[in-house]
């Protein structure tokens, strides 16, 4: 299966959100190898649940949880909350690590709480480096340099990477960082990168079924 995740980031009001979805419910066509996880800000995730719900392959997916469970914690969106609605969930995107401070450890709490209310995480890491949390299948590499830049990391250098990394048996291996519908298909002809997690092209629905169709 190959994975086509869009992070919009802090990007669309509620009738961009509508355009977007009529866009795609017109220009999907449903492919076997193929799943598209979009990842909207999260008042729009139910709406977009909903829109999508008669689509196979389609999935709503958050961009953060909180590291909490429930309670008195104004402002956060918990994985209780979003249980039912979000099939996924971002954790440790490096923008959540450097503007919001999350740590390696906040970071393993959200996976646990994730799971518990059956929320899949797709966890970001840097390099190497970053440890991934146990219980963690979807991880993305997502190199700083590359991510909102145009510079996307050529799949040499990411497959040089992935050596490095001490990944999770059966590890879905996404790859982040200025894809766009020129460039996706050589990641996917290495066989060994199972997919992408897309920012800039994916806020364009017709971009973003590009990028699932090219591969
Ligand atoms: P980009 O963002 O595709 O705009 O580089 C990727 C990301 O931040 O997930």
């Amino acid at each position: 299966m190959k994975y086509i995740i869009g992070n919009w980031k802090a990007n669309k009001n509620s009738a961009d959100v509508i355009h977007w979805s009529d866009v795609f419910l017109k220009e999907y066509i449903f492919q076997e190898n193929t799943t598209f996880i979009v990842c909207p800000p999260s008042p729009f995730l139910r709406y977009m649940q909903q829109a999508f719900k008669e689509l196979k392959n389609v999935i709503v997916g958050a961009q953060t949880i909180a590291s909490v469970e429930e309670g008195s914690y104004t402002g956060e969106t918990t994985a209780k909350t979003l249980q039912g609605v979000a099939g996924f969930t971002i954790i440790g995107h490096s923008e959540r690590r450097k503007h919001f401070h999350e740590s390696d450890g906040d970071l393993a709490s959200k996976v646990l709480l994730a799971k518990k209310y059956n929320i899949e995480p797709i966890y970001c890491v840097r390099d190497e480096k970053d440890p991934i949390p146990e219980g963690v299948t979807f991880v993305a590499y997502e190199p700083v340099a590359a991510i909102g830049t145009g510079q996307n990391e050529p799949p040499e250098q990411v497959l040089i990477m992935k050596k490095k990394m001490t990944l999770p048996k059966d590890c879905v291996f996404i790859y982040g960082g200025s894809v766009n519908e020129t460039n996706s298909a050589s990641y996917l002809a290495t066989g060994e990168i199972d997919g992408f997690l897309i920012g800039k092209a994916s806020l364009d629905a017709h971009q973003f079924l590009s990028i699932g169709r090219n591969g």
